[in-house]
């Protein structure tokens, strides 16, 4: 659909290393530029982080589903990128059983696992491009989902309107709830009519809990202490299994379960430990390039664009598209394993 004239072509500062800035070539632009989904989003919206958030990864978030096909010229190329592949993604695959064993050595640094995957309703748009009133009915529709969730998933929803300021600084502390800034969010149009329509999901022991309405509609999420990896993943395909019973979310044969960055495509998992490494965090340049070199990801105690404290830091698997979970988080071990033995 043709509509509006977009503006020129947005410029970049020498430095931004971005995707966007690497794949929006005057040939995508020209392509791209007047184009809209059906729901209205524009390539404008869809960049619009990238360019104000100039020190980003990635820089785009999609509005809809559409959006992955309308703007493929320039989100193929950066999904394939990132993740190494642009599809087909392989049938979801939690199979435990599996899983390669946690080393001694990795075991021993291993504070806490946790793994979480994203996913957002079929039939809504995204976050960058919900209404409020949409957005109200996705909480409705996954709070109700969540009530009827069996042990060892029973347990309370509480909207993040209604949460004290006390309350939500020790959940974000304790690493169970999101932050309340992200500043690419917000360029991206994320974060409208924060906090309403958000919430957070707890279980009664806490291993369980699901985010709604953050950056996609849904995270689920397993959170363990020390490294049980294979039940910290079995916990969390319990819960998957359950609430996929019950929603019908947004997939695609070629990209896997959909989501608002084209980081969180296929699986849309993060399986993620926080490990202790005091030799390698002596120089966290040289901790990063053994990370990526075997396709882990390091962020900080306190989550993404957060700092490490105390040589702990968060390792986690990079790519989620085109690998099953189980092959994601086997790859997250064999890292993890490896990363202990150059801690030695
Ligand atoms: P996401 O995992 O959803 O992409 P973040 O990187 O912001 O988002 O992490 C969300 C929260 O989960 C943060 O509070 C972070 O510290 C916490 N977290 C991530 N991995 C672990 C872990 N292995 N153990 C404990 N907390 C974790
Ligand atoms: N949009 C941000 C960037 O490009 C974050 C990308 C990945 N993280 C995420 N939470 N989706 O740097």
């Amino acid at each position: 659909m043709k509509s509006h004239s977009p503006a020129s072509k947005p410029s970049f500062p020498e430095s931004c290393t971005s995707l966007l800035s690497k794949h929006l070539t005057d040939a995508v632009w020209s392509a791209l530029a007047e184009k809209k989904t059906a729901a209205g989003f524009t390539l404008e919206q869809a960049i619009r982080s990238g360019v104000e958030q100039v020190d980003s990864g990635v820089g785009v978030y999609a509005g809809d589903a559409e959006s992955y096909d309308l703007f493929a010229p320039l989100l193929a190329p950066i999904i394939k990128e990132y993740h190494g592949s642009a599809g087909p993604h392989p049938a979801t695959d939690f199979s435990c059983d599996a899983l390669p064993e946690v080393s001694p050595e990795a075991a021993s640094r291993v504070i806490s696992t946790r793994i979480r995957v994203g996913r957002n309703l079929a039939n809504f748009p995204l976050g960058a491009a919900i209404s409020r009133v949409q957005r109200l009915d996705v909480e409705k529709q996954i709070s109700e989902a969540l009530s009827n969730l069996p042990p060892p998933m029973q347990g309370q929803y509480q909207s993040l309107s209604t949460m004290s300021a006390e309350q939500n600084e020790s959940l974000i502390a304790r690493h169970l709830l999101f932050k309340n800034e992200d500043r690419f969010m917000a360029s991206g149009n994320l974060m409208r009519d924060w906090p309403e329509g958000r919430g957070l999901f707890l279980s009664e022991d806490e291993s369980f809990s699901a985010w709604v309405n953050e950056e996609d509609q849904l995270r689920i999420i397993a959170l363990k202490q020390g490294g049980d990896v294979r039940g910290v993943f079995a916990l969390l395909a319990e819960a998957v299994t359950a609430l996929s019973a019950q929603l019908t979310f947004d997939f695609s044969e070629q990209l896997g379960y959909l989501a608002s960055c084209p980081t969180n495509l296929g699986t849309s998992m993060r399986a993620s430990v926080h490990m202790s490494l005091p030799v390698l965090g002596q120089n966290e340049k040289v901790l990063k390039r053994h990370a990526e070199a075997l396709g882990l990801q390091v962020r900080g105690q306190h989550g993404e664009h957060s700092v490490s404290e105390g040589a702990v830091y968060d390792i986690s698997n990079r790519m989620r598209l085109g690998v099953t979970e189980v092959a994601a988080v086997s790859h997250l071990i064999h890292g993890i394993n490896r990363l202990a033995e150059l801690d030695e």
